[in-house]
């Protein structure tokens, strides 16, 4: 079994590791070498702060071993994947990769003898809203018929959510006015069409007065951000964008919770006032990275 886009996975599947991530992180004394002798390879193509420390970390807590690759030190940059897998998964238990593209996470777990995890592609970013999940469902004690709203660009993070909402009876309204175009899953857009769960708003300021969660994600990727020739469109973005940012006046009436994936761009898709607000869950969210995926690699490796 892996964890790919979250399509793979079912509602029973999902609400299994949630709970188990909650306990994880509440019985830490419980786990302490579960995974001894076993290996984990980190292989990333992009940056990351949560998804290296929260898997390497949470390796370690588990008696295990952690490795990191990346892409461009290694011979993953001039060799068939498919090769550099087949040698890979014959020397470690499973194998968690950040690439630039669905297709070559396909080709990896396609090629690899042990569970592959997906730690964020241009289309999907299945760990996000597993521990997204993971948040909500300690803030409120359930997660069928809790309301959310996730404003932003649609991209990545928005379809795992999108996938991860309609299988545990969840919510979602989206304030969307832009898709990032390489994360277009038309599989996803029908769920969007479909859903008696997922329902799309243009205003934001009246989609939050019947949320209990408001979500938001980076307007760019994080691959684009600083590159100078994404200029134009991350102007483009934030012009559109603008009315979609969590601040203080969007938010006036709204008694929900405000989460973020991180990082954080301050300014652009959430000011510094609502980052810091008594009602921001984003640092209890971003430390639940490391339960989560405690939960996830036990799961991937029939610990439960
Ligand atoms: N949210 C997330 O995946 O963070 P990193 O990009 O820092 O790993």
């Amino acid at each position: 079994m892996h964890l790919l886009s979250l399509k793979e996975w079912d509602g029973d599947l999902i609400k299994s590791v949630i709970d188990k991530a909650i306990y994880i992180k509440n019985h830490q004394d419980e786990f302490h070498d579960p995974l001894k002798f076993k290996s984990l390879a980190m292989l990333f193509q992009k940056t990351s702060t949560r998804t290296r420390v929260s898997f390497e970390v949470g390796m370690t807590q588990l008696g295990g071993h952690a490795l990191y690759i990346d892409w461009k030190d290694s011979n993953f940059t001039l060799a068939d994947i498919r090769d550099e897998v087949r040698y890979l998964s014959r020397n470690v238990d499973l194998i968690m990769a950040r690439l630039l593209t669905y297709k070559d996470v396909l080709l990896l777990a396609n090629h690899s003898k042990v569970p592959v995890i997906n730690g964020c592609c241009e289309t999907y970013h299945p760990c996000q809203i597993l521990t997204d999940l993971m948040t909500i469902q300690e803030k409120t004690g359930r997660l069928e018929d809790v309301n959310v709203v996730y404003t932003g660009v649609h991209n990545n993070v928005c379809n795992s959510f999108i996938l991860g909402a309609d299988k545990v009876g969840l919510n979602l309204t989206l304030v969307t006015p832009d898709v990032h175009t390489p994360a277009v899953d038309e599989e996803v857009m029908e769920i969007v069409k479909e859903s008696p769960r997922i329902s799309k708003k243009d205003n934001l300021k009246e989609a939050v007065q019947e949320a209990d969660f408001v979500y938001t994600d980076s307007w760019v990727d994080m691959e684009y951000f600083l590159d100078p020739a994404y200029e134009k469109e991350k102007q483009r973005r934030v012009d559109l964008m603008t009315p979609c940012q969590i601040n203080k006046e969007n938010m006036e009436g709204s008694h929900a919770f405000i989460m973020h994936d991180m990082p954080i761009h301050e300014g652009y898709e959430i000011t510094r006032e609502m980052i810091e607000s008594d009602k921001s869950l984003i640092f209890e969210q971003s430390e639940n990275r490391l339960h989560a995926q405690k939960a996830v690699m036990l799961k991937l490796l029939n610990y439960f």
